[in-house]
């Protein structure tokens, strides 16, 4: 079978996955898994290793050597790199050390010194290796649609100001990149607020001339039953009118971090498995049909390593499925679903 890059790059896109590099949460250094991402992968996305936290465990100090070693492996393999993310809007997400941090008497300028190092640090590093970063990932409180806070952007004075500022580095630093603002507002039920929330973001960003290019939209998708995808497509409209309202502001669209999380399905792997295709290939249909969109990128390949697992097991405790590929690295049919989305 044709490789999913090879098939979206018939229609002018690209598709990819995230990866690690610890060989415990799925590595291109386990060659089953890497075997997997040069079959169907153009554009390959750090889980974990170009976070801030991980890049600046502390002031003034730097590591790239993990990220470095994943560039080196898909240049290698002619896979092109995304940059995730360089401003995780959300206090947990934050490295401890800004969280703690002494702004001391000016903390305004404090903050964005510290802010300005960051985002240079890593644009300057890979100049031109990378040509999309997700510059802020998730601003914007789902429950209410306002903005997170967190202490470097409390000591700046406002989210807004240190958003803006977060972009304004980056295309001052890496010209070349597309900029990206990514979030998790879904088509789901009960998703219109964050949905507003992302909306009045975005025309704030316009107003103010902020130099954003794209809307990133993770795309984890959580089915509730067998037939969700039906149900689903019932409601589509509002999230059409969303998509047609960003991209009416000129701004492009990803998929930048797509799997299913299983819920409410049969324990049975392959009604599961039928209903997790079924429900994205409903959802990749409609979001696919927006020309705006080029780049789909799943949150990691293979069912064996996914974080999903970690991050809300099923109820029943039986072993997620929320991959286009199982624990033992063959296709399922979400592979399929997404193939023929594309
Ligand atoms: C997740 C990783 O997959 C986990 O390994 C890590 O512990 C937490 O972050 N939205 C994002 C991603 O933007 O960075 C998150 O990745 C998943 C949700």
């Amino acid at each position: 079978a044709r490789g999913l890059d090879a098939i979206a790059r018939t229609k002018g896109m690209r598709f990819g996955s995230a990866v690690s590099a610890n060989p415990r949460t799925g590595s291109f250094t386990n060659p089953d898994y890497a075997a997997l991402l040069r079959t169907d992968c153009g554009l390959l996305v750090a889980e974990n290793e170009m976070k801030w936290q991980h890049v600046g465990p502390a002031p003034g100090q730097f590591d790239f050597a993990a990220f470095d070693r994943m560039l080196a492996w898909s240049e290698q393999n002619g896979m092109a790199m995304r940059g995730h993310n360089l401003l995780w809007q959300r206090r947990k997400w934050m490295p401890a050390w800004v969280e703690a941090h002494d702004f001391g008497a000016r903390p305004a300028t404090e903050a964005a010194r510290i802010l300005v190092e960051h985002i240079e640090a890593v644009t300057r590093r890979y100049e031109t290796r990378i040509q999309s970063y997700d510059v802020v990932n998730e601003a914007v409180t789902p429950e209410t649609g306002a903005l997170e806070e967190t202490a470097l952007s409390q000591a700046m004075g406002g989210t807004e100001a240190t958003i803006d500022l977060a972009f304004r580095t980056a295309r001052t630093s890496a010209p070349h990149a597309e900029l990206v603002y990514n979030d998790y507002m879904s088509w789901e039920p009960g998703n219109a607020t964050h949905r507003a929330g992302v909306l009045r973001l975005l025309e704030g960003f316009r107003r103010r001339g902020t130099p954003v290019d794209a809307l990133g939209i993770q795309s984890h998708l959580v089915t509730s039953g067998p037939d969700t995808h039906k149900s689903i497509l019932a409601q589509q409209d509002d999230w059409r009118r969303f998509l047609d309202a960003v991209t009416a502001m000129g701004y492009r669209l990803l998929v930048t971090e797509l799997d299913v999380r299983d819920n409410g399905l049969p324990v049975e792997a392959k009604a599961r498995d039928r209903g997790v295709a079924d429900y994205a290939r409903a959802y990749l249909d409609v979001t696919l049909s927006y020309s705006r969109l080029r780049d789909v990128v799943a949150w990691g390949m293979t069912d064996r390593f996914s974080w999903i697992e970690g991050f809300e097991p099923r109820a029943d405790k039986a072993p997620r499925r929320p991959c286009p590929y199982d624990a033992r690295y063959r296709a399922k049919p979400l592979r399929d679903a997404i193939a023929a989305a594309l």
